[in-house]
């Protein structure tokens, strides 16, 4: 079963035919909400939101350990991650959509692993590529499909926040090769390979970071541009759940 973790400006999913709703709790913690279990597009899905419903939890207190854990326990097989991100490369667009490959976590003091205490052994996962590439590929060919214009590849750069970057950090990702900035990419993306659950990204630019415009950033701009691009995530989210 295909579960969806949803971000900022996806609290609640659209079309979703609900059928049981639980509250979450695992040997980490609570998780930021109930997982909803429901049918859409004809398949059963599970659905969270990751800032919880309403969207109270910032991108540094997420539990994104129990998030993990209670969808693998409420029978999560895959999980497609929908993150609204800060556009770096010049060809990202607000509202414009990006599918991921790789990572860059410049996030710190987050719990980012299940294998810390308790062990019989050291484990260390691979990661050398950090997103699942069939996953990858059925929300690429669905996008082609709809004529999304998404960017097929890219780097994601998982800052702390919640505040937004400075134009220098900026310039900083962009000289390590990253393409999009988000807070919420890591350690997410990291427990789900530790629990072997396939994983991808869906990221909605929802403003050009910072210093590559000669404007600030409002959460007016940024409402907007989620406005504008949540149907394309919708719809490439219905389209992919039926592959
Ligand atoms: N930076 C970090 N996270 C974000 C941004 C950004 O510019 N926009 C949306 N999430």
């Amino acid at each position: 079963m295909l579960a969806i973790i949803g971000g900022t400006g996806l609290t609640r999913m659209q079309g979703l035919n609900v059928i049981s709703s639980n509250k979450a709790d695992t040997r980490w913690g609570e998780a930021s909400g109930e997982i909803l279990k429901g049918q859409l597009a004809g398949q059963e899905v599970l659905f969270l939101a990751r800032h919880g419903h309403p969207h109270t939890i910032p991108p540094h207190k997420v539990n994104y350990r129990a998030n993990i854990q209670a969808l693998k326990d409420a029978g999560a097989s895959a999980i497609i991650a929908v993150n609204a991100v800060g556009g770096i490369h010049p060809d990202c667009e607000p509202a414009g959509l990006m599918i991921p490959d790789q990572i860059v976590d410049y996030t710190y003091g987050r719990e980012h692993t299940f294998f810390a205490e308790d062990l019989d052994e050291v484990v260390h996962i691979d990661f050398s590529w950090p997103y699942d590439e069939k996953l990858r590929q059925i929300l690429i060919g669905n996008a082609r499909s709809l004529d999304l214009a998404a960017l097929e590849q890219g780097t994601y750069a998982a800052t702390q926040g919640p505040r937004l970057e400075t134009a220098g950090e900026i310039r900083r990702l962009a000289n390590d090769g990253c393409d999009i900035v988000g807070m919420t990419g890591m350690p997410e993306a990291a427990l789900a390979r530790e629990l072997d659950l396939p994983y991808a990204c869906v990221a909605l630019v929802v403003n050009m970071a910072a210093g590559l415009t000669d404007e600030i950033i409002t959460m007016a701009d940024i409402e907007k541009a989620l406005h504008d691009g949540m149907g394309k995530v919708l719809d490439l989210l219905q389209a992919s759940i039926k592959s």
